[in-house]
Formats: C-alpha cells, sequence, structure tokens
C-alpha cells in the first residue's frame, strides 16, 4: 500500500433487468462511462470532486461513490483516507446505471490502491450501498455488470449470488431522451402483488432468456424479452414508448426495452448495420416528437470496470 499513489478507472454504464428481469440480470455496455481517479491519502476521511455540470453532492455521507468507500473502508483495521475525483458522461436519472458506475468504480479502484484485498462478491456488497442511497433499495443488477463486466444473473442479493453468463456477441442500440425518471418513483408506481399467472409468463421469458444467453440463439432472445409485469406500469413515463419499440422492431433489431428503471430504451440487434438502423428509427421518433435525446450504438462491454493508469 502506498499512500499518494493514485489509479484512473472507466466505470461504464449498464443495463439493468434486460427486459424480463427486473432486479435479476444486467449487462454492461462499452458507452457511455464514467472516468475516475482515486488517490490513497494517509488522513483518513473522503474528499470528493465533480469535475462534471450534473450537481451531485460531494460530502461523502450523500454521495454513492462516498458511501460505497465507507462500507469498504469499515471492514479494513488500516486507517486510510482517499480523495476521489469524478468525472461523469452517464447521466444521473438517465437508466443506464450511473450511480453503480460511481460506486463500483469506486470501490474497483480502492481495492486496487489496497493490493487487490476484496473478492469481486466484496466489491459488489459495498457499492450495493451507493444503489441503497440512490434507490432506497440494495438492487445489483447494475453493480454487478458494471464489476464484473458481461452479463450477469443475481439469482439472490441477500445472500449475494451473483452467476456471469457469456456475453452475447449482440449490438446494443440506445435511446436517451432528456428526460430524468428517479429509480425510487420508478419503483414506487409498481405494484406490490402480482397474478399467478403473470409470474408463469414472467419467469417462462426469464428462463428462455437465460437459455438463449447460453445457448447463443438470437431466436430464444428474441421471444424471451417480454416483461408483463413492470414495463406496463413504467413504459408511461417514457414519450413515445410503444413508437420506438415498432420502429425499432421494424428496423430489424431482436426487440428490447426499458433500460433499468428508464428513461432510456436499449434494443439488441444481431448486426452493426441494424443497430444503426435501430438508432435511426429511435431518433426519428424523437425528432418527430420534438424530445431532445441522445443515442449510443455499442456493443456489451465484457470487462466491466476498466484500469486506465
Ligand atoms: N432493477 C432496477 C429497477 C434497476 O428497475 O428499478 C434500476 O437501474
Amino acid at each position: 500500500m502506498r499512500y499518494n499513489q493514485s489509479i484512473q478507472v472507466k466505470a461504464p454504464a449498464t443495463v439493468a433487468n434486460m427486459v424480463c428481469g427486473f432486479d435479476v440480470l444486467g449487462f454492461a455496455v462499452r458507452e457511455p462511462y464514467d472516468l475516475m481517479t482515486l488517490r490513497l491519502r494517509e488522513e483518513p476521511g473522503i474528499l470528493i470532486r465533480h469535475k462534471d455540470s450534473f450537481g451531485l453532492p460531494e460530502a461523502a455521507t450523500e454521495n454513492v461513490a462516498g458511501v460505497a468507500l465507507m462500507a469498504l473502508m469499515e471492514t479494513i483495521n488500516t486507517p486510510v483516507g482517499f480523495e476521489l475525483s469524478i468525472e461523469k458522461q452517464i447521466k444521473p436519472g438517465s437508466g443506464l446505471g450511473s450511480s453503480a458506475a460511481s460506486a463500483a468504480g469506486a470501490v474497483v479502484a480502492a481495492n486496487l490502491l489496497l493490493g487487490d484485498i476484496f473478492s469481486k462478491e466484496d466489491l459488489v456488497r459495498f457499492a450495493m450501498h451507493g444503489e441503497k442511497l440512490a434507490s432506497g433499495v440494495k438492487h445489483a443488477d447494475n453493480i454487478a455488470p458494471c464489476i464484473y463486466g458481461g452479463t450477469t444473473l443475481i439469482r439472490s442479493a441477500f445472500p449475494l449470488d451473483i452467476i456471469t453468463l457469456p456475453s452475447p456477441e449482440l449490438y446494443v442500440s440506445i435511446v436517451h431522451p432528456q428526460i430524468e425518471v428517479k429509480t425510487a418513483d420508478a419503483r414506487s408506481i409498481l405494484r406490490q402483488q402480482i397474478l399467478l399467472k403473470d409470474a408463469i409468463r414472467q419467469w417462462g421469458n426469464i428462463a428462455g432468456l437465460v437459455a438463449g444467453i447460453l445457448q447463443n440463439d438470437h431466436g430464444l432472445i428474441e421471444r424471451s424479452m417480454e416483461d408483463v409485469l413492470i414495463e406496463p406500469a413504467r413504459s408511461i413515463l417514457i414519450p413515445g414508448f410503444d413508437k420506438i419499440k415498432q420502429a425499432s422492431k421494424a428496423a430489424g433489431s431482436l426487440g428490447g426495452g426499458i433500460s433499468g428503471s428508464g428513461p432510456s430504451v436499449f434494443m439488441l440487434s444481431d448486426t452493426a448495420e441494424k443497430a444503426g438502423a435501430v438508432a435511426q428509427a429511435m431518433q426519428d421518433i424523437y425528432q418527430a416528437i420534438g424530445l431532445e435525446h441522445y443515442t449510443y450504438v455499442t456493443t456489451i462491454n465484457a470487462s466491466g470496470v476498466e484500469v486506465l493508469a
């Protein structure tokens, strides 16, 4: 452990739920990502500086990366401190795992500065404190793919049971309409009881999606990306959602849906050309509505948080 040593990491955006797998499935993408630099200090305490203009709190107890680092520090005996600088490119409230990227990037960097003493599962557990602060719930379906990379299944959050799945060779088109949806709000509108017939349909789809990923069966992935529980409630928060889905299908995508708690929408395609056409179709819809938006055409990120220097 060398005081004053610093490390720079790239923490990727993540797409949680993968349509049918609410709180249990997620994957990391190559773009967008946050850049974070962490320095180990001899003086205890956590100093956080945001080099972006999102106005996020910098007090450690109010910052998702801060509380994740605090959870990590509670488990070590040596008193250390950290100085963290965050350059966010993943907009908060985008549905692209912005809070997860901050929390995961911070704990991965801290672990490396401390001599790689924690397992990935430990790091997920620390970073989940950030999700609790951001949304009131310690869900791991953004954190786990951000730390492990690729596609992950959270069979259980308590106790943690994370299964890494192969990353299908698929292209990801994302549209991010410039409205903010807070995960806590998007969770508060969900019904707490569901019908057995809907549950059966949903777990059939989740099992089908996992099997489709394992077998690299694009047809099965396509059929399984259906959500009868969450999407009907949440899609009303996303302008033009049904049109986006229809137009994306027409442009050749395998399907997709709300990214995390929205408002971003993602679609999977089996070629880069189709993914480009899908992004264009999404863009056309928001241009017609007159809603500002960003689009990304990217791929699944098998590495998760990456060390830059
Ligand atoms: N599974 C979480 C939700 C992800 O849908 O509320 C939030 O990014």
